[in-house]
């Protein structure tokens, strides 16, 4: 790595975004997004939705924001909306969380997921252990955080990580897990075997378990399983 000067220029390089003579380049989504406009190909880089969505949610939300919910929110967000979280977690996963203390509303994940890791890193000693190819925000925020990034492949054909490789790549530097399951972008599941090992390897190594599970909802068969109802 190249000697950064700025937190911005660190969290390029992180993302390997910086040149060798300093260019910062476009991220992935802006590169295939721009060739898939040049060339009219079909773009299968960034998650575009190919319609509008459901009437009655751009109903919905139009009516509130002329209803006068169009100001601020409370900083952990609006009550309605963390007692509807705290009602989702127990509806499909028995997790009680106290919409109170226990639930923070964020403008998305990448938000929850940035605030969170630079809340817990500290510096170059702190260890992020991740699962690769991963969402390229991570590797910013990471760095932006200034600590390390340990990947952990997932391989062809089952994409599941090997045990022994994980087990390895734990230690007492480790600081967070950073679990993103279901997974993008190889739509894999996690086996309750390796979940079983994360939480093991958390607790022998006193590391902070973060899970992104934005795709919860998009898997087929079993229903998804969070981390957190894992024992332990
Ligand atoms: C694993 C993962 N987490 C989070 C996001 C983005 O979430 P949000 O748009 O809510 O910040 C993406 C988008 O590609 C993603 O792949």
């Amino acid at each position: 790595m190249t000697h950064v000067h700025g937190s911005w220029l660190r969290a390029a390089d992180a993302a390997r975004l910086l040149g060798a003579d300093g260019a910062v380049a476009p991220t992935i989504f802006a590169e295939m997004s721009a060739l898939a406009d040049a060339t009219g190909a079909i773009n299968l880089g960034q998650g575009f939705p190919d319609d509008e969505g459901p009437a009655e949610v751009l109903e919905t939300a139009r009516e509130a924001i002329l209803s006068g919910q169009n100001q601020y929110p409370p900083g952990r967000g609006a009550p309605v909306l963390r007692e509807a979280i705290a009602e989702h977690q127990e509806r499909f996963y028995g997790l009680s969380w106290d919409p109170e203390t226990d639930i923070i509303a964020t403008a998305g994940a990448t938000e929850a997921i940035a605030a969170t890791l630079l809340a817990l890193l500290d510096g170059p000693d702190d260890e992020v252990v991740v699962f690769e190819p991963f969402y390229d925000a991570y590797a910013a925020v990471i760095g932006l955080a200034g600590a390390r990034i340990v990947p952990v492949r997932l391989r062809w054909p089952d994409f599941q990580p090997d045990l022994d490789e994980l087990s390895a790549a734990v230690t007492d530097r480790t600081r967070v897990i950073l679990v993103n399951d279901p997974h993008n972008p190889t739509g894999t599941v996690f086996s309750p075997d390796v979940r079983a090992r994360i939480v093991e390897l958390a607790e022998r190594h006193d590391a902070v378990i973060v899970t992104d599970e934005v795709y919860e909802h998009l898997v087929f068969g079993d229903p998804h399983v969070p981390i957190a109802t894992v024992p332990g």
